[in-house]
């Protein structure tokens, strides 16, 4: 039986991260010399799929005004946050289950001076602490796999957003072929995984009242950009990434691709819109 501690306890497995994060990316600047940045920090801290681009093609897609209030919906470590908060001039509350990861969201902002723009917040995603019409736009990437209450999930959602506010969406669904290999990023095992087919989560998605602008499956362009950069980057040595933060990361990425390749999972962007009141 799987309960929100075990979730938790998933991604608590390998202790605090931020130490770790902070180490590297000193080692592995991409900006110059001076103060570390969000861009040096977001070499290990994004973790979904297309990592950095995959937040800054959602951000397009999103378009959030700057000045906006925007809640991200389990939010990792907070990278794709203080992505946000930089190159769209918002403010993001980043709302994450598992508690060492709010710590280390809270350690990392603050350590590129962003501690009042990301504002990390422990709580669970179907029982949102804020009152309704609070956010401009709710965000959420790679965590709706973990939700067994999805209905929960998307209607909280619909709940804190303002009248005209956006919803914005980058997961892992389910594909047709069966169930993901696991262990993956998201689950040990079988029973912390809860991926649903896409259909059915845009109908859930619909029937917590917000309206569809966008929906895209990206998996097939994203297998082909990787196989582009595999074969751009053959022989080359592997580019500083997450994998140096833990032993075994390697093998969760393989799996996801091999599911991914399967058709056994779907990869998904989308946009909904709360009507105006
Ligand atoms: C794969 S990580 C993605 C993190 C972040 N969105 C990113 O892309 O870097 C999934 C995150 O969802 C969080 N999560 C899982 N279930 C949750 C829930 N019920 N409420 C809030 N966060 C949850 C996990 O703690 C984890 O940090």
């Amino acid at each position: 039986m799987t309960d929100k501690g075990d979730i938790a306890g998933h991604y608590a497995r390998e202790g605090r991260l931020s130490e770790k994060i902070l180490e590297l990316a000193r080692q592995h600047r991409v900006s110059p010399e001076g103060p570390l940045t969000v861009a040096d920090l977001a070499t290990f801290d994004q973790f979904h799929l297309r990592a950095r681009q995959g937040t800054a093609e959602l951000a397009e897609l999103a378009q959030p005004a700057p000045g906006s209030l925007v809640l991200d919906i389990g939010a990792g470590i907070g990278g794709p946050a203080r992505q946000l908060a930089e190159s769209c001039a918002v403010t993001v509350v980043a709302l994450d289950l598992t508690e060492a990861y709010c710590r280390d969201a809270a350690t990392l902002s603050a350590a590129v001076g962003l501690e009042q723009k990301v504002l990390a917040c422990c709580a669970d995603a179907g029982r949102l602490p804020f009152p309704d019409a609070t956010f401009d736009l709710v965000w959420t990437q790679h965590a709706a796999m973990n939700v067994p209450d999805k209905q929960a999930l998307y209607r909280d959602a619909a709940r804190v957003l303002k009248p005209g506010g956006r919803f914005a969406l980058h997961d892992v669904m389910a594909g047709p072929a069966g169930p993901p290999h696991y262990p993956t990023p998201w689950a040990s095992r079988a029973d912390q995984s809860f991926l649903m087919p896409p259909e059915r989560i845009r109908e859930l998605i619909a029937s917590s009242g917000l309206t569809e602008l966008a929906w895209e499956d990206r998996t097939d362009a994203l297998l082909a950009d990787e196989r582009a950069q595999a074969a751009r980057q053959s022989g080359a040595e592997r580019p500083p990434g997450p994998y140096m933060l833990y032993a075994g990361f390697l093998e969760l990425s393989r799996n996801v691709r091999r599911s991914l390749v399967e058709n056994r999972a779907r990869v998904v962007i989308g946009l909904f819109a709360k009507p105006e009141a």
